[in-house]
């Protein structure tokens, strides 16, 4: 008899996840946490990926919280040094962190292009060299880097944030080339328009406070855009990624999984 299941089994395994203190990181945590995986999240934002870990661990999970600045090499070989160094190896490795930027590209400063690469680009290629380091080694391994859906759609005020995550796409499809002989599968996750902190200047008020009417109309209006009718949530993202990094998507290696929707197909 068939176990389709079997391949969903991840009890046992180690991730490190990046961006684990809010938004998809966090759900991603949680997520595999749930499964029986080991979770190591880095954020730099210490207070809230310390919150991530009680709560893996109040659901009877093991997990670790270490502040991360992604845009250090240092920081980031700290982070998947460590943990291999405590669990003795790394499976999972996610390169989740991330922020938006939304300018005209004549409006843009060489500060903020900067930025951008720094935190959405150059983080996910120390992310990659760092877990090859300990995956090709090991001879097994799953990396998930978050790309997004606009990759797809060219649109104003996206140029730099656009552009970042195409290069992630990039990196993502030639990391699986490189590490596939060593056993070590490659993968990126492109979301359509995802209801978390990301999106927060849509629906705060001028305090940053949210304000649950602007919530109910950026739902409303990024919903639409999708065949599905609404906008995604974090927890869309998670289990997008979970498929990924299961022995049942063993084949899978190099593709970009679009959990949108339906907003694009390319
Ligand atoms: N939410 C969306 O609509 C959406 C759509 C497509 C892609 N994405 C991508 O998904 C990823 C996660 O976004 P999210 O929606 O969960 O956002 P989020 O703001 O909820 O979470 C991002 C996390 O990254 C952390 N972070 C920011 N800069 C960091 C740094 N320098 N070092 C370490 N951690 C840092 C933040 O503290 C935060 O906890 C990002 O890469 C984003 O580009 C999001």
């Amino acid at each position: 008899m068939i176990e389709p299941l079997k391949g969903y089994d991840l009890a046992g395994r180690v991730a490190v996840i990046t961006g684990a203190g809010s938004g998809i990181g966090k759900a991603t945590a949680l997520t595999l946490a749930a499964v029986g995986v080991t979770v190591i999240g880095g954020d730099i934002d210490q207070a809230a990926v310390e919150l991530t870990k009680e709560e893996i661990a109040q659901s009877g999970g093991q997990a670790r919280a270490v502040r991360t600045d992604v845009t250090s090499r240092a920081d980031v070989d700290a982070l998947v040094d460590g943990a291999q160094a405590e669990f003795g190896r790394v499976d999972i490795m996610g390169n989740v962190a991330g922020i938006p930027h939304n300018k005209m590209i004549a409006d843009t400063t060489d500060d903020e292009f900067e930025r951008i690469l720094a935190i959405n680009l150059k983080s996910v290629f120390y992310g990659v060299q760092a877990a090859f380091r300990v995956m090709m080694p090991q001879k097994s391994g799953n990396i998930i880097n978050l790309s997004s859906g606009a990759i797809d759609t060219p649109a104003p005020t996206l140029a730099c944030y656009a552009m970042t995550k195409a290069a992630v796409a990039m990196l993502t499809k030639t990391a699986a080339v490189e590490g596939g002989p060593h056993g070590i599968r490659v993968n990126g996750i492109a979301p359509g328009v995802i209801h978390t902190n990301f999106s927060r200047h849509n629906f705060v008020d001028e305090e940053g406070s949210v304000v649950p009417e602007k919530v109910e109309q950026y739902k409303k209006r990024f919903g639409a855009m999708a065949p599905l009718g609404r906008v995604g949530e974090a927890q869309d993202v998670a289990n997008a990624i979970l498929y990924l990094v299961s022995d049942g998507a063993g084949f899978m290696t190099g593709q970009i999984l679009r959990p949108n929707g339906g907003v694009s197909m390319p």
